[in-house]
């Protein structure tokens, strides 16, 4: 059980990398894996979750090669080349590896086994299960199916395309839809509610697949085929970014570089909500990586204003919500967050959590069903906290306790390790 220790910071100063983006990273492997032709990785994530979802192509016969600081090779054997896994495929703590590789596994002609730990055992996996099996999949597990350990018959050469209407906005949801479309004939679409990150469609259009989009829906053909196409260079993760990006616009003095991170506009709500809070934040070097935008980000401290977060932007900073949190602790009046009941189904109930957390540093929260009413520019004081296994909410509080008085300690730090390894050597070296 690792504790965190976090002193006052007198400023974030320097240039960082955060490690590679956590969606991208599982994508990379699964897509590459049926594609035709050898894919070179670079900036994979090397945290657990991806390292279980690359262990787990293993296990369905590919060869996966790490080659070391991000770089990994991955042997594709096309769309039918998967085989059967002779042993159950365990995702540990991932939501995305969990339900993308169900949505995989739902087009194949062979029998597989989900688990994870007993976090992710917890979460609905009804979201996948029920279009999945419309699709002509069997799945079963624990609630009739609607949570893990999932044992999944795939539909093969059954498959049916669907056209799915999701109650969800979801990338976890659409993405498999989607991936099992590809064992369909005929064309599988689905719409959401509100548009949720768009990685997987950008990564299949980067492996050559016709990937249509209209509105609100996305749409793909069955029985195409993937081909490697060179090197799948993935940026830097911004959901990790974003606890520097907070933690240098709320600690005077800071002046931070961020370098190379991913900026798809379904995933920068994060850098419109600290703007609207009065952030400054610049953008410079924009270009692209494989599909993706990236962009180096200059952050500097700067006294911050409360706002009001809803709606839409809710799924392009749904990640970030735990961390903007903590800013609006910092932050001159009240701010209110809504429309985000999805983060009571996320590594932890993440309205709970954070709001029990912070209260223990002294701030006011409000909890909502959807959200939290946050009243800021009260001194944070430090204390003992807990992650409640969440990476997440482990790390936005170690960024609370760089603004509190005294020492704060995060307790059961290790789940950081799932998305962020390094991160407390490099909180320590940009905010000394
Ligand atoms: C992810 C989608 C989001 C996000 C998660 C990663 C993805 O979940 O919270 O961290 O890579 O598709 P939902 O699709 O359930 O909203």
């Amino acid at each position: 059980m690792a504790d965190l220790i976090v002193n006052p910071s007198r400023g974030l100063h320097g240039e960082i990398t955060p490690p590679g983006d956590k969606s991208l990273s599982h994508r990379s492997v699964m897509f590459s894996a049926i594609a035709e032709g050898t894919t070179e990785i670079s900036g994979f994530l090397a945290g657990e979750d991806t390292l279980n979802t690359a262990r787990a192509m293993r296990t369905l016969g590919i060869q996966v090669d790490d080659l070391g600081a991000g770089r990994f090779l991955v042997h594709g054997k096309g769309l039918r080349g998967l085989s059967e896994p002779g042993g159950v495929l365990d995702l540990g703590n991932s939501g995305t590896g969990m339900r993308l590789l169900a949505g995989l596994l739902a087009g194949q002609d062979f029998f597989s086994v989900l688990t994870g730990d007993q976090y992710l055992v917890k979460r609905p996996m009804g979201r996948i299960a029920e279009p999945l099996r419309s699709m002509g999949a069997a799945i079963d597990g624990r609630s009739g199916g609607k949570l893990a350990p999932l044992a999944i018959r795939g539909a093969g050469k059954n498959a049916k395309a669907i056209a799915y209407q999701s109650p969800v906005a979801s990338a976890q949801v659409k993405s498999a839809v989607l991936l099992c479309g590809l064992y369909a004939d005929g064309v599988t679409s689905v719409n959401e509610p509100h548009k949720s990150r768009d990685h997987t469609e950008r990564m299949l259009r980067f492996f050559g697949a016709d990937v249509r989009e209209e509105g609100l829906q996305v749409s793909v053909r069955g029985n195409q085929v993937l081909r490697a196409s060179g090197l799948l260079a993935i940026p830097a993760d911004i959901s990790s970014a974003a606890f520097f990006l907070v933690a240098a616009a709320i600690v005077p003095g800071s002046e931070l570089l961020i370098r190379n991170v991913g900026v798809n506009p379904t995933r920068t709500g994060i850098l419109d909500a600290l703007g609207a809070m009065g952030a400054d934040i610049v953008m410079e070097n924009r270009r692209e990586q494989a599909g993706e935008p990236v962009a180096d980000l200059r952050v500097r401290h700067r006294a911050l204003r409360s706002t009001e977060i809803g709606g839409d932007s809710i799924p392009r900073l749904i990640d970030e919500i735990p961390v903007l949190a903590v800013a609006a602790a910092c932050a001159d009046g009240t701010t209110v967050i809504r429309n985000a009941e999805e983060l009571r189904v996320k590594e932890s109930d993440r309205i709970a959590t954070m709001a029990a957390e912070l209260r223990k540093l002294g701030a006011h929260v409000r909890e909502l069903p959807d959200g939290m009413e946050i009243s800021g520019n009260r001194r944070l004081r430090g204390a003992v906290c807990e992650s409640h296994g969440d990476h997440r909410i482990a790390m936005s509080l170690a960024v609370a306790g760089l603004t509190a008085e005294g020492p704060t300690t995060v307790r059961d730090t290790e789940w950081i390790e799932t998305s962020f390894p390094g991160f407390p050597s490099m909180l320590r070296s940009a905010a000394q």
